[in-house]
């Protein structure tokens, strides 16, 4: 059980002692300041208002009813805040028991790139969003699986199928060319519409459209580390399953026909109106995510998540309206997991297609920086080409990683790739140095850690306080990615680690290791930056970013 838990379950023990109520609902979170102790409560404030006392006397008669053994200190702060400071011998990292959580497999759906088109900048956010989420889940013990759900069907094939017909290739400006001309745009719903039934000759066509950009969409796993897809679900996938959602919600008296098309009206919900089948008989983007949903659902997943920007926000209010009209999603079965826009500040990418930033483009632009600096700073580093690599995909991930994934982000090279800020790279630096005194020093005695620790914390006028900062910051780890779990917010464990990563770097200035003449106090560090190091590399490896020995 994570420590906050525990601390949940002394509270509700002792409050229940205390005259209330077993449901109460109240916090248990971090201390604001670590002078006030590792943990804080606000029960006694909400407890005195069922009971209508005061709040400190309370929390005074909840903390008499508490077992404390766990803690140096609990003190009522403030208007009738609790707070926790733990003995130091609880700061032990428990085993805990992460593979215990009993909760229904879930779908995280993620990267979904277009056929045809290429990869910009947002296919690189969802990618790496979503692929911290499904990492983060993997290590909270969740079943979870991952679908890159490719955009190879539509009314946009029929584009591609007719500049393929008349100009024996596909590129954006035909495309545009195209959709500027309105008999062209008829005669390209045609053919989407011959796609749809099947035409031999335009099957073919989109069969090796898709082969080809299918094979350049997944090299993203190796070019930015993306762990494998489980599951690779198109829209085309779906095609066959259409049908039988139409018919639902004719059954259900959902559709009605207006101006030649099928649309389900959600006026009521305040959500305009849905298209389910054009006027030309083509089925839409929506049929298609609703039969996405259902077939998700009887494949036994319990939950669907879909980490799309936030312009389709529209899109999935409406499919979970609709499948909600038939019955079949309660509240938190479909969640949109939306980000924000990323625009390009100072210096302009060299986009060769309008505005549009390709994903390449940006890759390769922060290598080209990142090899300039990674040589100044240290010429004579072995396997250079592999760090540069690391430390552009750990840059740019943690650029985005580390935002509130709800608002726009500006990307700026400084400080994407500024070493001593709340960067990638400044992770990595603070996991090198750790590597590089346990390269110079590496006692046996420290082979197992957490004894070493354990024993040393037992006389604790040995240990400082950034040292005992630390120790609760690494024990928390599990916590950190429960909170950055419950909304989908991966900034929550990115801004966990910088500031993991600071404190590391202030204990390394502070504590000598190498020089350090107590046996004991010396061992202790170690024992601690053996710590450190396991923690800070656990983190970044679910952020996605690899761990760098050297650097
Ligand atoms: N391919 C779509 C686009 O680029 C995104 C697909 C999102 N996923 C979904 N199930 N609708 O706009």
């Amino acid at each position: 059980m994570l420590m906050r838990e525990k601390i949940r379950e002394l509270l509700t023990d002792a409050a229940q002692k205390s005259g209330l109520a077993r449901g109460l609902v109240f916090e248990v979170s971090y201390a604001t300041d670590t002078k006030f102790g590792d943990y804080a409560s606000n029960i006694a404030m909400v407890g005195a208002k069922a009971l209508k006392s005061k709040p400190k006397e309370l929390a005074e008669k909840i903390i008499a009813n508490l077992d404390s053994s766990m803690f140096e200190k609990v003190e009522v702060a403030g208007p009738g805040f609790i707070n926790f400071t733990l003995k130091l011998s609880e700061l032990q990292p428990i085993t805990y028991n992460l593979q215990s959580k009993s909760k229904g497999k879930i779908l995280l759906e993620y990267f979904q790139p277009n056929i045809a088109k290429p990869l910009h900048i947002g296919h690189l956010e969802t990618a790496i969003i979503g692929d911290c989420l499904k990492r983060m889940f993997l290590y909270l013990g969740y079943k979870v699986e991952s679908d890159t759900h490719m955009g190879d069907w539509g009314t946009q094939f029929g584009y591609l199928i007719l500049a393929q017909k008349k100009f024996d290739k596909v590129n954006d400006k035909i495309y545009a060319e195209l959709n500027a001309d309105e008999s062209q745009r008829e005669a390209a719903k045609l053919e989407f519409v011959k796609l749809e039934q099947g035409d031999p000759e335009n099957r073919k066509i989109w069969q090796q459209l898709v082969d080809t950009s299918v094979k350049e969409f997944l090299q993203i796993n190796d070019l930015m580390d993306i762990l494998p897809f489980d599951h690779h679900w198109p829209e085309s996938f779906y095609e066959d399953k259409m049908s039988a959602v139409l018919e639902e919600l004719k059954k259900k008296k959902l559709i009605v026909e207006s101006q030649g098309a099928q649309i389900v009206n959600l006026e009521e919900q305040g959500l305009g109106v849905a298209i389910i089948v054009k006027s030309d008989g083509g089925t839409t983007y929506l049929l298609r995510d609703l039969a996405g949903f259902l077939f998700v659902q009887k494949e036994g997943f319990k939950q669907h998540l879909y980490v799309v920007d936030n312009r389709q926000s529209l899109h999935y209010k409406q499919l979970f309206a609709i499948l909600k009209l038939i019955g079949k999603i309660e509240d938190e079965e479909g969640i949109h997991v939306d980000y924000g826009f990323i625009s390009f500040k100072g210096e302009a990418l060299s986009t060769r297609k309008g505005n549009m930033v390709l994903a390449e483009d940006v890759i390769t632009q922060a290598e080209e920086k990142v090899a300039k600096i990674v040589s100044e700073k240290n010429p004579d580093l072995k396997d250079k080409q592999a760090v540069i690599k690391a430390v552009t995909k750990g840059a740019l991930k943690y650029f985005i990683l580390k935002h509130n994934r709800h608002s726009d982000i500006e990307f700026d090279w400084v400080e994407v790739l500024d070493f001593e800020g709340d960067t990638g790279p400044y992770l990595q630096y603070a996991y090198a140095r750790l590597a590089s005194i346990l390269r110079r020093v590496i006692p046996d005695s420290i082979r197992n850690p957490d004894d070493r620790i354990l024993n040393q914390v037992q006389d604790d006028n040995k240990i400082s306080a950034t040292e005992r900062e630390l120790l609760f910051k690494l024990s928390i780890l599990p916590e950190i990615v429960e909170d950055a779990l419950k909304d989908y917010m991966p900034n929550i464990l990115a801004n966990y680690l910088y500031k993991l990563a600071t404190l590391i770097n202030k204990f390394y200035h502070e504590s000598p290791v190498v020089q350090e003449k107590d046996e004991a106090k010396k061992n202790f560090r170690l024992a601690l930056i053996l710590k450190a190091q396991t923690t800070l590399g656990q983190g970044m490896s679910l952020l996605g970013i690899h761990a760098l020995e050297e650097m």
